[in-house]
């Protein structure tokens, strides 16, 4: 292993009335699917169906790790320091290692990481590994799955990750201050055997976030304020990339570099603009794409991660990679081309063919609703999931290696980037529509009464936390629990 802008969006609404116009037909519509799929379950293609979808989805990715590779320990210690953002001026931070982000973790298919983490801070805190599927004790959720690491304490994690992809580790202990102060980083896991790992002579990780600072250059102090909890989150003032502003990767003319950028921010989502640079997506919250597609325009909502094939126009100059979620353009980042022309390698990216198309999947009966929603506790805001907060959640239950399809239906006017744990998922439907995204992801963004339903075949045995990821919501109730039981055949 080795532009000042933010204007906060959205406001909390309730389901429109119209709807409510519609719950007779719906019932009725619902009796008849009912009795449709009895029709279904007594013939047997309702089952059968399901068979064929864990039959497309096998292979997609491993059960288990592979392992036999090298033990590699690494030590995090998360303390306070300081770091600079705007120009010379020192910022105040909470940090990995000193620095934001944190560092870099790279590792091998195979290995496994023992991560020792002190907690040098002045609060408990914890580390979730993000998009990779470890051990059910390992996942960093206070509560669920460890306990608090209190100051001065230390905490191992250790895991094999059984997925190579772009993956990022944060504190998920009061992450609307924690993540905002800085405790996120980056953790890539390559593959050996692919022969991606050859065409590119430049691989970068772009970690995107946004600050709130002040005229001096210090975290706005008011973290998870009543404005942030009913709106989209903290939205910050700066972007930065790898806490840099106006971050700049040096290339030569027709050079092929993988990007793979990550969206750390607490609330924030970005929507990508590669402006005069062709971006290929050929990797989406880790896993390989099934066919590589155009990344312009692509939506990285707060948790996802996109990683990008580009090869470099030939025309030497000063390329930016924009912003466009807000509508003006944000720079993010930008490339300078220059020098000499580069061989660039000819091969085509890998795809991973186990993507499974699962468009027979809209015929399957939904195993479970999900419905975003937000409601008042004692003169509060909080959001709520069927009507409950994170702490008196009813977990959903579903079983290993059962295709499990759920529908999840945010009834705000807010938007919700909703994460699983522990396993991927593959947009089916958006409002109705069929998606046909070529790629599982772990994070979904639900905006405006948006309507998404996901499929999945969970081989993860153990209790998953599914949370919007924007910070102060995830803080105000929204979280709940997947329970993956082991199958019993
Ligand atoms: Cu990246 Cu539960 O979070
Ligand atoms: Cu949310």
């Amino acid at each position: 292993m080795t532009s000042p802008s933010g204007t906060r969006t959205g406001s909390i609404g309730s389901r429109p009335d119209w709807l409510g116009r519609l719950a007779i037909p719906v019932a009725l519509a619902s009796i008849v699917a009912v009795v449709a799929l009895l029709v279904l379950r007594s013939t047997g293609s309702g089952a059968s169906l399901e068979t064929e979808l864990e039959g497309e989805f096998a292979g997609a990715y491993p059960a288990e790790p592979v392992g036999g590779g090298q033990l590699v320990e690494i030590e995090l210690v998360a303390a306070p320091t300081t770091i600079k953002i705007i120009d010379d001026q020192p910022t105040d931070v909470w940090a990995y290692n000193a620095t934001v982000p944190g560092p870099a973790l790279r590792g091998v298919l195979g290995d496994t990481v023992r991560i020792t983490v002190r907690n040098d801070l002045p609060a408990s805190t914890t580390i979730h590994w993000h998009g990779i599927r470890v051990p059910n004790d390992m996942d960093g959720v206070p509560d669920i799955n460890q306990a608090r690491i209190e100051p001065g304490d230390t905490f191992v994690y250790e895991f094999t990750p059984p997925d190579a992809g772009t993956f990022w580790y944060h504190s998920h202990t009061n992450g609307s201050e924690q993540l905002e102060r800085g405790l996120y980083g980056s953790i890539v896991i390559d593959d050996p055997a692919s022969p991606n790992l050859d065409i590119y002579t430049q691989d970068v990780v772009w970690v995107i976030d946004d600050w709130l600072l002040t005229d001096e250059a210090q975290l706005d102090p008011d973290f998870n304020t009543a404005s942030d909890r009913t709106h989209n989150g903290r939205w910050g003032n700066v972007i930065t990339v790898n806490a840099t502003l106006g971050e700049t990767l040096e290339a030569q003319p027709g050079e092929r570099v993988r990007l793979r950028m990550v969206n750390a921010s607490n609330g924030r989502a970005y929507t990508l603009d590669f402006g005069d640079l062709e971006a290929n997506l050929i990797a989406f919250d880790g896993l390989t794409v099934g066919e590589v597609s155009d990344a312009e325009g692509l939506v990285l909502a707060p948790g996802n991660r996109a990683d990008v094939d580009i090869t470099m126009p030939t025309t030497p100059g000063l390329y930016t990679v924009n912003d466009v979620f807000a509508g003006t353009p944000q720079p993010l980042a930008a490339i300078a081309v220059e020098g000499d022309t580069a061989e660039a390698s000819p091969l085509e990216p890998t795809t991973n063919d186990g993507v499974p198309d699962w468009t027979a999947a809209a015929e399957a009966p939904i195993d479970d609703e999900l419905v975003f929603e937000t409601s008042q506790r004692d003169g509060e805001w909080v959001w709520t999931i069927n009507g409950e907060v994170f702490g008196e959640h009813t977990p959903i239950e579903v079983t290993e290696g059962e295709f499990t399809k759920i529908k999840l239906i945010n009834q705000t006017h807010p938007m919700h980037p909703i994460h699983l744990h522990g396993q991927f998922f593959k947009v089916l439907s958006r409002n109705g529509e069929p998606v046909d995204e070529p790629f599982f992801r772990d994070t979904v963004l639900l905006n405006t009464l948006d309507e998404v339903e996901i499929g999945m075949v969970p081989l993860d045995v153990g209790n998953w936390v599914l949370h919007c990821h924007i910070q102060e919501h995830a803080e105000a109730g929204m979280m709940t629990v997947m329970t993956v039981a082991p199958t019993t055949t």
